[in-house]
């Protein structure tokens, strides 16, 4: 049988959450990193809400709820079985039923129309996934009110060829999709092959 794309990147998805069942290995040395970076970032800009976008299993934004009480916190992704496991480990804190601040849910990028008014908003590696990365950037850009943090990977593994690029891309076919006017003062560096697109309203 073909697997297309979409189906192996669902594989992928699937084999990754069991992985972490198995496991219980939920951190590797660069999620932690990508953490560290995000948490001091956050610490400096004190938003009231932070959201990931396509949060796996939403160590991240477990952090910044651990780290700062006084924030309510989302993480989205497609993946119900990443999300099980963001909720498993959630439980395990009782970030939700005592405080009412750590929220996980199934949400796609294309659609992130139950969130208003966001005050940081942050996606790493995930836009690479786009089928419409243009709608993707407006729907997060158009949520955001006050912080954006973006990581992009610019060398696109063939085998998510579901998604927008299905080669190589350079910085500026991301930033030539940015909603017009935006409102950001925005600044973006490319180290190796991924690109960060960080910005202040
Ligand atoms: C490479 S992982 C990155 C996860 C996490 N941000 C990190 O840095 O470890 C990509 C994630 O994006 C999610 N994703 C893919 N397409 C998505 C979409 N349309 N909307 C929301 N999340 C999506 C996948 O399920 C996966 O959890």
């Amino acid at each position: 049988m073909k697997i297309r794309p979409k189906d192996r990147e669902y594989e992928d998805n699937q084999l990754y959450a069991n992985m972490c069942h198995l496991s219980g290995a939920l951190e590797n040395d660069s999620d932690v990193w990508q953490c560290q970076k995000v948490l001091a970032d956050v610490a400096v800009h004190k938003p009231r809400t932070f959201l990931e976008v396509g949060t796996r299993t939403g160590l991240l934004p477990l952090k910044v709820a651990l780290a700062h009480p006084e924030i309510h916190v989302y993480g989205v992704d497609t993946v119900s079985a990443f999300l099980d496991i963001a909720n498993t480990r959630c439980d395990k804190f009782h970030l939700q039923d005592k405080c009412l601040r750590l929220y996980y849910c199934e949400q796609d990028m294309h659609d992130l129309s139950s969130h208003v008014e966001v005050g940081y908003v942050c996606s790493i590696g995930v836009l690479e996934h786009s089928h419409n990365p243009k709608l993707a950037l407006s729907e997060i850009f158009r949520v955001c009110h006050r912080r954006v943090y973006l990581e992009i990977d610019l060398a696109h593994d063939e085998k998510y060829a579901g998604s927008h690029y299905t080669t190589e891309t350079q910085p500026e076919d991301w930033l030539s999709m940015l909603p017009k006017d935006h409102g950001f003062d925005l600044r973006w560096v490319r180290i190796g092959n991924t690109l960060t697109i960080e910005g202040t309203k």
